[in-house]
């Protein structure tokens, strides 16, 4: 049959991350030793007092079709913390609870952006939100960073490209950043905050690494800055990195009334609701605390200095520090410009280095920053030295 896909299923590209991730699977479907540098999930259970309080829920027959925003006990919690940890005033009314940060992204998308409207996404980015764009018919702006400048915006060049667009509506903002690992300090979010404004953009800010944060930065939310730019912001969040749920599937949207009532309707037109089990762990995870959730930011800390400190002593291997998330991602430009191997580009580089060294990394093209790639740190310290003895054997090698 002629099936006839639709324009936009067309124009969603296959990610360049499928290639090598497929190929790493494969290998070790046939038993060979991959070390997988590529996860973008925590290596750690789900903390003993969410999941007892997820088996409880089932015990109790929690079981059914929620309130599709979410119950609001979870809506409640969601308030609390936003006040307690962002210094964010947010009725519970104001929040949308949806199946992963992933859901609340595309559901606000789908809310406020309109078929040809431009949506600003700092580069290098999480490959999701070029994706979600196109999805909604609107055309993703790459705004370019340097790392001269840590992978961050400069509000110039930000103010540049908005007066040059036709239709801009909004930016996605992403601190801590997955993939470059940069933070961004309260007077750097305060100038992108006046563009933003003056522009009258809205501001989607994706926090979801937001308890992953070394060198005792602290994480500060743009929305905080004040209630004029609360009011002109989406705070997007959830459970999976910070409390080790990426498989229960809980994150949330927090803004403007009148965009998050149109969210929910939304998602009460597609996914209905979060399953009711899920909100019940994830209101634990909010409310609880036995101490988890630091140990394994203290534990990824140790093995982000790890890797800082093994990468400094590659001499042609340049790299910023990363401060927040679980990834490091290198600059590789002099081996992709001297090796005798025909590697010519980030998904060759990591090709050769699956197949040759068994260590699997994410080519930078995946993230619009080709000569990059990315390491994740969530492995264990075990597989994290291993993985580096090879690393650094593959660079050796690649130049001879
Ligand atoms: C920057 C960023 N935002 C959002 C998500 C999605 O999170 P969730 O599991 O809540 O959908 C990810 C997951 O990798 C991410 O890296």
């Amino acid at each position: 049959m002629n099936f006839l896909l639709s324009h936009r299923a067309r124009a969603i590209k296959p990610s360049p991350t499928l290639t090598v991730s497929a190929l790493a699977n494969k290998m070790k479907a046939e038993g060979k030793d991959v070390i997988n540098f590529g996860v973008g999930e925590p290596d750690f259970n789900t903390p003993e007092y969410i999941k007892q309080e997820g088996i409880r829920s089932i015990e109790n027959n929690f079981t059914r079709y929620t309130a599709s925003s979410g119950i609001k006990e979870l809506r409640e919690a969601i308030s609390d913390k936003l006040k307690r940890d962002n210094d964010l005033d947010c009725n519970p009314d104001d929040i949308l609870v949806s199946p992963g940060a992933k859901a609340s992204i595309i559901n606000v998308l789908m809310s406020v952006v309109d078929p040809r409207d431009e949506v600003i996404i700092p580069s290098p980015y999480w490959v999701s939100y070029t994706s979600q764009v196109e999805m909604v018919d609107a055309h993703p702006v790459l705004l370019k960073t340097s790392p001269l400048y840590d992978f961050k915006i400069n509000p110039k060049k930000l103010d540049k490209i908005l007066n040059e667009l036709c239709n801009p509506k909004c930016i996605i903002l992403n601190s801590p950043n997955n993939p470059t690992g940069s933070v961004y300090t309260r007077n750097e979010l305060e100038k992108i905050a006046e563009v933003c404004l003056k522009h009258k953009i809205l501001i989607i800010s994706d926090e979801i690494y937001e308890k992953l944060i070394y060198d005792d930065l602290k994480h500060v939310s743009i929305a905080s800055i004040s209630e004029q730019v609360r009011d002109n912001t989406i705070v997007i969040n959830g459970v999976s990195k910070a409390y080790a749920m990426t498989g229960w599937r809980l994150g949330y949207a927090a803004g403007p009334t009148e965009i998050i009532k149109m969210a929910s309707r939304i998602q009460s037109h597609t996914t209905s609701c979060v399953n009711s089990m899920t909100q019940k762990a994830a209101l634990a995870a909010l409310t609880k605390d036995d101490g988890s959730v630091e140990t394994m930011r203290k534990t990824f800390e140790i093995r982000r200095n790890y890797l800082i400190s093994e990468m400094s002593t590659i001499k042609k291997l340049k790299f910023n520090i990363p401060q927040g998330a679980f990834y490091i991602m290198p600059n590789i430009g002099h081996y992709i410009r001297n090796n005798k191997k025909r590697i010519r580009n980030s998904v060759k580089f990591c090709e050769f280095i699956l197949k040759n060294y068994l260590v699997a990394l994410v080519p930078g093209s995946a993230f619009g920053a080709e000569n990059h790639v990315r390491f994740s740190y969530a492995n264990s310290m075990e597989n994290l030295v291993e993985g580096m003895k090879r690393f650094k054997q593959a660079l050796e090698d690649m130049e001879n």
